[in-house]
C-alpha cells in the first residue's frame, strides 16, 4: 500500500479486458485510492484489429464495474491509441472528470500479430508500431502537456509515466520482430523523455515484464507451441526453466512494479525499464 496514492489520478490504457495487465495495474491502483479512467480500444476498428486481443465496450464497462467496489471515481473512455485525436481526447476527459491528470500507465499493445520476418506485411508491422508505440508517444505527449500545467506536490513530484514494455524490450525472439521492435523502442522513447521532463519533476518509467499466460499471453502461448510442435505444457515448462525464480508472471507482478514507480518512493527513479521477470531478463 502507497498511501500518497490515496486521490491522484491516473489514466490506465488497455484496460479493458478481464485479466489482462491494464485490469490488474488497474486494480492495484484502485486499491490505494488512485481514480482511474479506464481506457479500451471498445470496439474492433480495421482489419489490423482483430475480435481476439481486443478490449470491447461491454469487457471495459465489466472492468469497471469490478473496480467500482474498491473505489467509486472509475470512468472508462475508449479510444483508438493509434489516432492522436482520440488520445488527446481522452486526457481532456479524464481532466474534465477528475480536474486533474496525476499518472499515465501505457499499457494498450498489440501482441498477436506474430509470424516469420520474411512474411512480414507493411501493414501488419504499422498496426503493431502504431498502436505499441506511436500509440504511448500520443498518450504521453498529452498526458504531459496536462501535467505541466499542475503544481508539484511536495515529495511526490508533478507526474508519473509508466509504460508497458516487455523482456522484448530487451532481447531479441524469433517471430515477433515488429513488437520487439515497438518495445525496444518504447525504451529509447523513455529514456529521452525521463531527462526533458526531469527538470519539470515528471517521472517517465518502464515496467517490462516477461511471459503473463492471462491477456495476451494466452493466446501467444497458442501460436507459439504449434510453431515449435509442442503442446501449450510443453511450451510453458521449457519456458519455466529458463526462470530462475521458476514460474512464469502474474499480472499482479507487474501491478505491483507499476504502483511502486507511481508511489512518492520512486521519486529518485526516472528513465529506468524496471524488468519484472522472475530473473530471466537481467539488464
Ligand atoms: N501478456 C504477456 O505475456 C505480456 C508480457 C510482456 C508485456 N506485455 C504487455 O502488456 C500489455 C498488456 O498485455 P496483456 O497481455 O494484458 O494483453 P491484452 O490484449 O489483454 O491487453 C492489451 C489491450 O490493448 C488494447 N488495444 C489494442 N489495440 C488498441 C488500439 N488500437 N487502441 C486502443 N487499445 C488497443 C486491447 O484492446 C487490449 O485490451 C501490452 O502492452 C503487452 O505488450 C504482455
Amino acid at each position: 500500500m502507497y498511501p500518497d496514492l490515496n486521490g491522484k489520478v491516473a489514466i490506465v490504457t488497455g484496460a479493458g479486458r478481464p485479466g489482462g495487465l491494464g485490469a490488474a495495474i488497474a486494480r492495484k491502483l484502485a486499491e490505494d485510492g488512485v481514480k482511474v479512467m479506464l481506457h479500451d480500444l471498445g470496439t474492433t476498428k480495421g482489419a489490423m484489429a482483430p475480435g481476439h486481443g481486443i478490449g470491447t465496450n461491454d469487457d471495459l464497462e465489466a472492468v469497471a464495474t469490478e473496480l467500482r467496489a474498491l473505489h467509486p471515481d472509475i470512468a472508462t473512455y475508449a479510444a483508438d491509441m493509434r489516432v492522436e485525436a482520440e488520445v488527446e481526447a481522452m486526457v481532456a476527459a479524464t481532466v474534465e472528470r477528475f480536474g486533474r491528470l496525476d499518472i499515465l500507465v501505457n499499457n494498450a499493445g498489440v501482441g498477436y500479430l506474430f509470424g516469420p520476418f520474411v512474411e512480414q506485411t507493411q501493414e501488419k508491422w504499422d498496426t503493431v508500431l502504431d498502436v505499441n508505440l506511436r500509440g504511448a508517444f500520443f498518450a504521453m505527449k498529452h498526458a504531459i502537456r496536462q501535467m505541466l500545467t499542475q503544481d508539484e506536490q511536495s515529495g511526490w513530484g508533478r507526474g508519473r509515466v509508466v509504460s508497458i514494455g516487455s523482456r522484448g524490450s530487451k532481447s531479441g525472439s524469433a517471430l515477433t520482430s515488429s513488437y520487439i521492435a515497438s518495445k525496444h523502442g518504447l525504451v529509447g522513447l523513455t529514456r529521452s523523455v525521463a531527462i526533458e521532463m526531469g527538470p519539470q519533476q515528471i517521472n517517465v518509467n518502464m515496467v517490462c515484464p516477461n511471459h503473463v499466460t492471462t491477456g495476451l499471453g494466452a493466446w501467444q502461448n497458442e501460436y507459439m507451441a504449434s510453431m515449435r510442435g509442442q503442446t501449450i505444457e510443453e511450451y510453458l515448462e521449457a519456458m519455466r526453466g529458463r526462470i530462475p525464480l521458476g514460474r512464469v508472471g502474474t499480472p499482479e507482478d507487474t501491478a505491483n512494479a507499476c504502483a511502486f514507480l507511481c508511489s512518492g518512493q520512486a521519486r529518485y527513479i526516472t528513465g529506468e525499464a524496471m524488468n519484472v521477470s522472475g530473473g530471466e531478463e537481467m539488464h
